[in-house]
């Protein structure tokens, strides 16, 4: 399996907090048959600067510590980007780290509660200069769990959607789960991740949460979602959105319909 979202490099975000513990991440990781991650830090502007060379030099070092501790996990660079209204000019100027540096594939996170307004300017913007958006974990998101609508709205104007396996297994929370299921069941994921931050909590795996999709979209699509489809964008390569099933829907949590009653 090839893994594209994850916080294994040390000591730069809220991910690994050591070598020590990327050596841990790694082991898990080749212990649940990933053997591809793309190490994805943050990059929020005031928060996690990390820049194309930071992120770089600290792949190189975690490459080279696998080799010397014969961990055979391949670590290819990427970044996680908040989405700031900045980011095509950031891209333009060559600052932003793609996915694998390839230049085609830039994995963007919304905040947990919104959607910005700017959202579908800039990814029209990042799209204009050949790079498709990858929206991070979007059933981690209250409005797009809320309202899958306004996911498919931006997929079909040209993003990719990535969903996280903690997510799929309930281990991030009811609506988490239940958003995940609905996207996957919609036909409106395209890339299963494990956005692991550490080695005991949010771990490096996917085993499980494949399993638990393809009880929702078969063998061969839950494969594609950790192996296909990962594979051509760390290659580049387009990855065909599918159709999205509109007939699908998510049914409202207790919240929400008391929200409903209340706001009648
Ligand atoms: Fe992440």
């Amino acid at each position: 399996m090839i893994d594209i979202h994850s916080h294994i490099l040390p000591e730069l975000d809220d991910g690994a907090g050591s070598l020590q513990e990327s050596l841990e991440m790694g082991q898990l990781a080749v212990a649940d048959g990933i053997r591809i991650m793309v190490a994805t830090p943050h990059v929020i502007s005031g928060l996690y600067e990390n820049s194309r060379a930071t992120i770089l030099t600290a792949v190189a070092h975690l490459k080279q510590t696998f080799a010397d501790q014969g961990i055979p996990l391949e670590i290819l660079p990427g970044a996680e980007y908040r989405l700031e209204p900045d980011l095509p000019q950031r891209l333009c100027r060559g600052e932003l780290m793609t996915i694998n540096d390839g230049g085609r594939y830039l994995l963007v996170e919304l905040p947990a509660d919104l959607v910005p307004n700017c959202t579908g300017q800039v990814f029209y913007e990042l799209q204009l200069q050949g790079v498709t958006p990858i929206i991070a974990h979007p059933e981690r998101n209250l409005v797009l769990a809320r309202r899958p609508a306004q996911l498919h709205y931006l997929v079909r104007h040209g993003a990719l959607a990535q969903i996280t396996g903690d997510s799929v297994t309930g281990l991030l929370g009811a609506q988490a789960a239940r958003a995940a299921k609905t996207f996957l069941r919609q036909g409106c994921v395209h890339l299963l991740a494990s956005d692991a931050h550490n080695s005991s909590q949010r771990t490096p795996t996917l085993a499980a949460s494949r399993e638990k999709a393809a009880q929702l979209v078969g063998q061969e699509e839950a494969t594609n979602l950790v192996q296909g489809n990962p594979q051509r964008v760390i290659n580049s390569q387009m990855v065909t959105p599918g159709d999205i099933k509109e007939t699908a829907h998510q049914s409202p949590s207790l919240l929400d319909r008391l929200r409903q009653y209340f706001l009648k």
